[in-house]
């Protein structure tokens, strides 16, 4: 079964006023089980707008939008996803162990379990020593790896992240790179990442889509197969050429002029 299946959906906001934005226009995306889609396309061009409608925070206008066979809002309901979004989103009163501990603590789960599990996501995100820190206690980086624990914490079947290294300086960012496949290919999830760098879209993902200005439409559906997903893959000529690809299909985007 398909991770998400995106049909034919549309999303137009403030329908009818003077300020209607069409911020999607007909998009179709299918991520299969344990896919990693990577979504890149101009700024405005609607990545979040459809990252958001999988996550049943926003409606779509027209059209379905499906998550592990179900509806997006009881997928949401059954916490079939985990979120992390660019900016970490932690609570300053919370310790980082209590924080990756919030979703499980929403979902009920008995305290040991979820004490045990998010010890056990701490540590895959290499933050075990800092379970008892709060946030501000912590780097930008580390935070961002908290809340990518928290997303995990659930052990969602699926994953959608907003630019979440976005903020981070190349190396930390490689590192979280390297880290996120490694918790992926280990917890078998599903993911749709969003990102404005072509390099990182191409080293994470099975598949970079390309979308094109407002409205966002997919313009191309580019499968990446790197030799391995490590430096040697960073350095291979496959990983070179899938870029040039990606920014091929970035170029060929006609760019419309803001209203
Ligand atoms: N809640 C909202 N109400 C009205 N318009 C919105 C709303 N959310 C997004 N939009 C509009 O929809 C379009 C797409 O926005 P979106 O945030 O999805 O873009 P994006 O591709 O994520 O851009 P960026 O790369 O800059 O993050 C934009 O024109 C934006 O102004
Ligand atoms: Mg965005």
């Amino acid at each position: 079964m398909s991770a998400v299946v995106v049909s034919s959906v549309t999303k137009i906001f403030n329908k009818g006023r003077p300020d209607e934005v069409a911020a999607l226009s007909d998009v179709d995306l299918t991520v299969g089980d344990g896919e990693f889609v990577s979504l890149i396309g101009p700024s405005g061009c609607g990545k979040s707008t459809l990252l958001r409608l999988i996550a049943d925070l926003i409606p779509p206008t027209t059209g379905t939008v499906t998550v592990a066979g179900k509806g997006a809002g009881k997928a949401r309901k059954e916490q079939a996803y985990g979120i992390a979004f660019q900016q970490a989103g932690l609570f300053e009163w919370r310790t980082v162990l209590r924080n990756v501990e919030l979703p499980l603590e929403l979902r009920g789960t008995a305290k040991a379990e979820r004490r045990a599990r998010a010890e056990q996501m701490l540590a895959l995100v290499g933050l075990a020593d800092f379970a008892g820190h709060y946030p501000a206690q912590l780097s930008g980086g580390m935070q961002q790896r908290v809340a990518i624990a928290r997303a995990l914490a659930v052990q969602p079947p699926l994953l959608l992240m907003d630019e979440p290294f976005g903020a981070l300086d190349e190396m930390t960012r490689e590192r979280l790179q390297s880290e996120l496949l490694g918790i992926c290919a280990k917890t078998g999830t599903s993911t749709v990442f969003v990102t404005h760098s072509i390099s990182e879209a191409v080293f994470l993902s099975d598949r970079v889509v390309v979308m094109s200005a407002r409205p966002g439409r997919i313009t191309a559906s580019i499968t990446v197969d790197l030799p391995s997903r490590d430096d040697a893959g960073r350095q291979s000529p496959a990983f070179f050429d899938k870029i040039t690809e990606v920014r091929q299909a970035l170029r060929g985007t006609p760019v419309k002029a803001a209203p």
